[in-house]
């Protein structure tokens, strides 16, 4: 892609939660494990896309790598990228400690990342496409479409909405009040901060965006908030 031209939209500026901050990094870390199963999460996925030892695989917006370490134990060429160096820093020193040596950690983004070497078998998505504006989704998805080899995979999960537009002031209430009583006053002012600063946008918007990029999907998970798709090249 080209970088040098001035409206290039700027993908290492922090939208919402900066996670440049190490003491962010740190705490969205512990607060995750306390609420997610990352060994479940992450081999749901892998048993989803099919991962072999061969693949080459990409994850695009790794946070703290736990998704990437988990792959590196089934797959050889783990790629993961992030567009926050404290992110990156963080996955890294994780996986050193894991005793995993086979994810090599990037810091870069779905707008400027450019990959050396044969096409890529499988990109996978978790949490990270909201953070860029309609546009740019739509340019991102076109540059992972293009990364993948013909019959490759591509995995998105992100907040994505598809509950009714007239209903939108009760259900995002609903949904940080929901945060608040089962994880607490930290996960509520993330939320807002989610719908305020961010750019989760409608699962149509997505999905046209998906077809667009030239990819055949299905949907793997709906809910007002989050949605899951498993796309295919070709
Ligand atoms: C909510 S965290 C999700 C991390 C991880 N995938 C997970 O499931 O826990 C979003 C991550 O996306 C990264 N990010 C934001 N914009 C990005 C971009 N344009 N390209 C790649 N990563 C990006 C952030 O730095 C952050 O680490």
């Amino acid at each position: 892609m080209k970088s040098n031209v001035k409206w290039q939209y700027n993908e290492t500026v922090q939208v919402g939660t900066d996670y440049q901050d190490t003491s962010n990094v740190q705490a969205y870390d512990e607060q995750m494990a306390k609420f997610r199963d990352f060994k479940k999460e992450s081999t749901d996925i892998i048993n989803a896309i099919c991962l072999e030892r061969e693949h080459s695989l990409l994850e695009i917006g790794t946070g703290t790598g736990n998704f990437a370490i988990e792959a590196a134990r089934y797959c050889n060429n783990v790629y993961a990228i992030d567009v926050s160096s404290t992110m990156i820093a963080y996955a890294k020193q994780k996986a050193q400690a894991m005793g995993i040596s086979n994810v090599a950690f990037i810091q870069a983004g779905f707008l400027s990342y450019e990959h050396n070497g044969p096409s890529l078998d499988m990109i996978v998505s978790n949490l990270a496409l909201h953070h860029l504006p309609d546009f740019w989704k739509m340019i991102a998805l076109k540059r992972i479409y293009q990364l993948l080899k013909n019959g490759g995979t591509f995995y998105l999960g992100d907040v994505i909405f598809s509950f009714p537009i007239e209903e939108y002031n009760h259900k995002i209430d609903n949904w940080i009040d929901t945060m608040k009583e089962k994880m607490g006053i930290n996960f509520a002012k993330e939320a807002e901060m989610h719908i305020k600063d961010e750019f989760s946008t409608f699962d149509w918007v997505i999905e046209e965006m998906l077809h667009k990029s030239g990819f055949k999907f299905d949907i793997r998970h709906k809910d007002d908030f989050f949605a899951v798709y498993y796309c295919k090249k070709n």
